[in-house]
């Protein structure tokens, strides 16, 4: 890839603050982007941002009052977006609430994403060139199982990794969706699986963490480095309309395993839904 290819783009990066996020922002600045640099640790963000030379902004998901307050100070700071990276995400070993009340996992992985995503549209479709939303899922998607009328996991028992797997599973279709709702507006979206990377990911389950951030763990998974290589290919690939609504396994496409993936009703509905539980006006509801 040739040098400075993001020369005057900027790029948004979410969950920029440690593991894949922090190294795809380091290598969307040596590509020349101007980078946002977006975490929830004051401390971590600001040294991440530091050390590329990057601005650092600060946003705790579990409450969508600041994922609102996020997206004035980016639509204030930014003239333009090209690339918004939606990779902030988490699992949680038991079953928790945000400040909205919504089950952790599914508001930090996919409802925050999602009204961010709607709060920064219209930039992204006024960027000059066209701009590109890539969203961090998991190839866990593929075990996930939507149910709309159990979203917060009130119902069925808190399983973690189902839970986590269905928060990637919204994130597949909301991919999809979006893509299809912004044909022909210049903004595009793809969503992709980084691989199995040693990160903090797992730092709410004592076992999972524990693993990821031992000698073996780093050993044998890969690095952040190796997971943000598909997030910059998907931002970068010279034809975004060829990978619009796409979902990459690293770095090569795949067709979702997933029936509900594919389901546009289920697609249709988990939008209004999501629009409804976000607040969001029928104006910008993409
Ligand atoms: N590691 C893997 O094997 C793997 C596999 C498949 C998918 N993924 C996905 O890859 C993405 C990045 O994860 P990672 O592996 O790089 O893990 P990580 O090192 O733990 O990074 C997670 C990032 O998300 C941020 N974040 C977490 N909760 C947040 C919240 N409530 N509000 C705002 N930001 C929050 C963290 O911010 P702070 O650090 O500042 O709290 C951090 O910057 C996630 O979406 C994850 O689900 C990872």
């Amino acid at each position: 890839m040739s040098d400075l290819v993001l020369r005057g783009r900027t790029v948004v990066v979410t969950g920029a603050s440690s593991g894949i996020g922090a190294a795809a922002a380091r290598r969307f600045t040596e590509l020349g982007a101007t980078v946002a640099v977006i975490g929830r640790s004051p401390q971590k963000t600001a040294a991440v941002a530091k050390t590329i030379g990057a601005e650092s902004h600060v946003v705790d998901f579990s409450q969508l009052d600041d994922v609102r307050r996020l997206a004035e100070e980016l639509l204030t700071r930014y003239p333009r977006i090209d690339v918004l990276a939606n990779n902030a995400g988490g699992i949680f070993a038991s079953r928790k609430e945000s400040t909205d009340g919504h089950e952790m996992t599914f508001q930090v992985n996919y409802l925050a994403p999602f009204l961010l995503t709607n709060l920064l549209l219209d930039r992204l479709a006024q960027t000059p060139g066209g701009a590109r939303v890539v969203n961090t899922a998991s190839m866990d998607y593929r075990k996930g199982n939507l149910d709309l009328d159990d979203l917060d996991t009130t119902r069925n028992r808190y399983r973690w990794r189902s839970v986590y797997s269905t928060s990637k599973l919204a994130t597949v279709i909301f991919t999809r969706e979006l893509a299809r709702r912004q044909q022909g507006t210049g903004v595009t979206a793809s969503a992709f699986h980084p691989g199995v990377v040693a990160s903090d990911v797992g730092r709410d389950s004592a076992i999972n963490g524990a693993l990821m951030r031992s000698w073996l763990g780093k050993a044998l998974l890969s690095t952040p480095e190796q997971g943000a290589e598909p997030l910059v290919h998907l931002a970068t690939t010279p034809d975004p309309v060829t990978i619009d609504g796409a979902y990459f396994h690293r770095l090569d496409r795949e067709e979702p395993k997933n029936t509900q993936a594919t389901d546009p009703a289920l697609a249709l509905r988990l939008w209004e839904r999501s629009a409804l539980l976000t607040g969001l006006s029928a104006t910008n509801r993409g």
